[in-house]
């Protein structure tokens, strides 16, 4: 019997934090989604809708984002990969497929090494495993006083600009302008603190050779934030992995091509026993 509630958009007490997600569908091996900055789990609705009468399905809201709250001054790759373990802990799930996008590639990433048994399978959307740049990380926190000093609006122009592909921006106005309301609805210190998680997380290349779970890597061929280099490198190094290139789409390929990136996750889940 469930003790947990399930549906849409529900929240539950996980490492002292409420966490928001959707729980859907049926199967044994749930598939777990975790998304990437500045979004929320809105970003799976497509993958959620497509897989939900075949599978169990999860997204849930990071730490901070979307309707999740935030106890501590400074979070980090590892903190979010700590809720996550909790948050399955109170879900009573000992195993899922985790699918994660740029940033929630860096926490599945960091989950594997820690938690390799709570691993079924691992989709690596947009992703990669090195740490940020000395150039990078100054980046980043140049981003961060631009925007105490200056508010969202000229961060987020541009980070729309560096994650859609160009056909994108020009044919796709919808789905662009949903992006931009989910990340304008984040409060300034969430990008903030986002982004020093992001600048200070530790690599996860030298570790790719013991990842024993089957792994799915996806990538827009035009990604220039997680370039399809990446990619390469992490299909070279893990060993059951395989890598599927999504043609047309840039950082955010799970919204720019859903039906291409859907069936390259349905051909990859019915590997495992549902
Ligand atoms: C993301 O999409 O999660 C971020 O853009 C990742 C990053 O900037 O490293």
């Amino acid at each position: 019997m469930e003790k947990h509630a399930r549906g849409s958009d529900i929240a539950i007490m996980a490492n002292k934090i409420k966490i928001s997600y959707n729980d859907v569908g049926r199967g044994s091996i749930p598939v777990l989604f975790i998304h990437g900055f500045p979004f929320n789990k809105s970003m799976w609705k497509s993958q959620v809708d497509f897989l939900k009468s075949s599978h169990r399905v999860i997204a849930y809201d990071i730490r901070g984002f979307g309707k999740s709250t935030n106890d501590a001054t400074e979070v980090s790759i590892q903190l979010f990969a700590d809720d996550l373990i909790k948050f399955m802990d109170v879900l009573q799930i000992s195993k899922a497929v985790l699918c994660g996008l740029s940033m929630g590639g860096y926490i599945a990433l960091n989950v594997v090494n820690r938690f390799p048994e709570r691993v079924a399978g691992l989709v690596l959307c947009d992703t990669q495993c090195i740490e940020d740049s000395a150039d990078g990380r100054e980046k980043r926190y140049q981003t961060i006083r631009q925007v105490e000093a200056e508010g969202m609006n000229d961060f987020t122009q541009s980070f729309l600009k560096n994650i859609f592909h160009e056909d994108s921006l020009t044919n796709k106005k919808d789905i662009v302008k949903k992006i931009e309301d989910i990340i304008l609805a984040n409060p300034a210190n969430v990008i903030t603190g986002g982004l020093v998680a992001l600048a200070e997380r530790s690599e996860t290349c030298s570790s790719l050779g013991s990842i024993s779970a089957p792994t799915l890597i996806l990538c827009g061929r035009e990604d220039i934030i997680t370039p399809l280099a990446q990619s390469e490198f992490m299909h070279k190094n893990i060993k059951k992995s395989s890598l599927q290139i999504i043609e047309c789409a840039g950082h955010v390929s799970n919204l720019e091509q859903p039906d291409v990136f859907n069936k390259q996750l349905q051909i990859f889940l019915s590997t495992f026993s549902q």
